[in-house]
């Protein structure tokens, strides 16, 4: 251990280090299977990237320079029993079947540094690129003619193509062509986007349909839509609440959809089985009248912190009613918090193994659901749906 130690002592503080892979599991229940480090630079400052490979997914996390040693010597003692490290003077592969019995080899190197490409930005393989043009980008005004994003429209851009990196994890849950609905859609960026990325690029006969009460909106929508023949995407005026469409929708995007339309949407999805549900929520307003607790005073003699913790609630209950329902739920960032605060994405699919029957852990969230809100006294409307 201590040669490998040294090794990275040295790749790290000369900067030399390109690239670092971690493979060959300990031990086979693992959930991710590969862990990748490379350096990059993030605000002017040099931090190292860890990308963990999961079956369907890959997630990241910014180690800082003094951090990625010790996150190594762990993964290399406790989680893999083989590591390539990749250096501007050579490869190294490092051995461990027992962790302390390690065998080095050196290797002439094979890759070389490229500065340029340290550019988190840069190196940053977005799904649909800047740079080359996109009919509904450009009808948008997110993009040139020529394909530039424009720069006051970039945190759309980035937003859009961080919503299709979500889609493309989930889409070995969907059918081939999938019945997709997205309920408050507004101007339909990501509507859009979803379309244009299920249809063309992975070239799959999507039909989908956006909601919104707004009248000009889908005016507008439609009229981009027909414009670009995207045959397969009509937009309609209505309310969540009251959408009595029976047929089944494969999966149900609702992102920003404000305070209690959120409830009613994930609840048609729930009732049309869906296999995955998409849920950004926002002005989670309900609960901050109902909310009390007097242990918890503190908190909530606090209006902003009260405010916070009930859109907490709020999701939370939420979480807990689509795990009653059968889903495997997880909250993950959208975007950025620098780029809005409202950044959570409810990402729930549909367990098919909890199809047919009632499983402990659904029972267990519908316990666990009654519970909290017997303990904060609220009655949250997807409690009533
Ligand atoms: C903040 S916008 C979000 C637009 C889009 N989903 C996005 O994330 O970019 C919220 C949209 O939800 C729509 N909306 C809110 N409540 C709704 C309801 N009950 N039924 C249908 N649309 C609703 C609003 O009209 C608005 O266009």
């Amino acid at each position: 251990m201590e040669k490998f130690i040294q090794l990275l002592e040295q790749s790290i503080s000369q900067e030399s280090l390109i690239y670092i892979s971690f493979g060959n599991l300990r031990q086979k229940s693992n959930p991710y299977r590969k862990v990748t480090l490379r350096p990059v630079i993030l605000r002017d400052q040099l931090f190292y990237q860890a990308t963990y490979h999961y079956e369907k997914k890959v997630t990241h996390e910014n180690l800082k320079q003094n951090e990625c040693q010790s996150f190594c010597i762990q993964l290399l003692n406790n989680t893999f029993k083989q590591c390539n490290l990749f250096c501007v003077e050579a490869d190294y592969q490092i051995l461990a079947a027992k962790s302390d019995k390690l065998k080095i080899i050196k290797k002439s190197p094979s890759k070389t540094k490229d500065i340029s490409q340290l550019s988190h930005n840069q190196e940053k393989q977005y799904l649909i690129p800047d740079g080359q043009p996109c009919d509904f980008l450009i009808c948008l005004g997110v993009m040139t003619k020529e394909g530039k994003v424009i720069q006051k429209h970039y945190n759309k851009f980035r937003q859009i193509n961080r919503f299709l990196e979500i889609i493309s994890d989930v889409i070995d849950y969907l059918p081939d062509n999938p019945k997709i609905i997205d309920f408050g859609c507004g101007k339909a960026y990501l509507t859009f986007a979803l379309y244009y990325y299920l249809n063309f690029k992975l070239k799959k006969k999507v039909t989908i349909v956006g909601l919104d009460l707004k009248e000009d909106v889908i005016d507008f929508c439609n009229g981009i839509a027909k414009q670009l023949h995207y045959d397969g995407l009509t937009f309609q005026m209505g309310d969540i609440a009251e959408y009595r469409e029976t047929a089944k929708a494969d999966m149900v995007v609702t992102l920003h959809a404000c305070d209690t339309a959120t409830d009613f949407a994930l609840m048609k999805a729930v009732s049309w089985n869906a296999s995955v549900i998409l849920s950004v929520p926002c002005c989670q307003h309900e609960l901050f009248s109902q909310i009390q607790n007097d242990i918890n005073m503190p908190i909530l003699k606090q209006g902003i912190l009260k405010e916070r913790f009930s859109a907490i609630l709020t999701d939370s209950l939420r979480t807990l009613k689509l795990s009653e329902h059968g889903y495997d739920v997880s909250m993950i960032e959208f975007t950025s918090l620098e780029h809005t605060a409202k950044n959570i994405m409810i990402r729930a699919v549909l367990n098919q193994n909890t199809k047919h029957s009632q499983t402990a852990a659904m029972k267990k969230a519908a316990e666990e659901f009654k519970e909290l809100c017997s303990f904060w006294h609220v009655n949250p409307t997807i409690a009533q749906l």
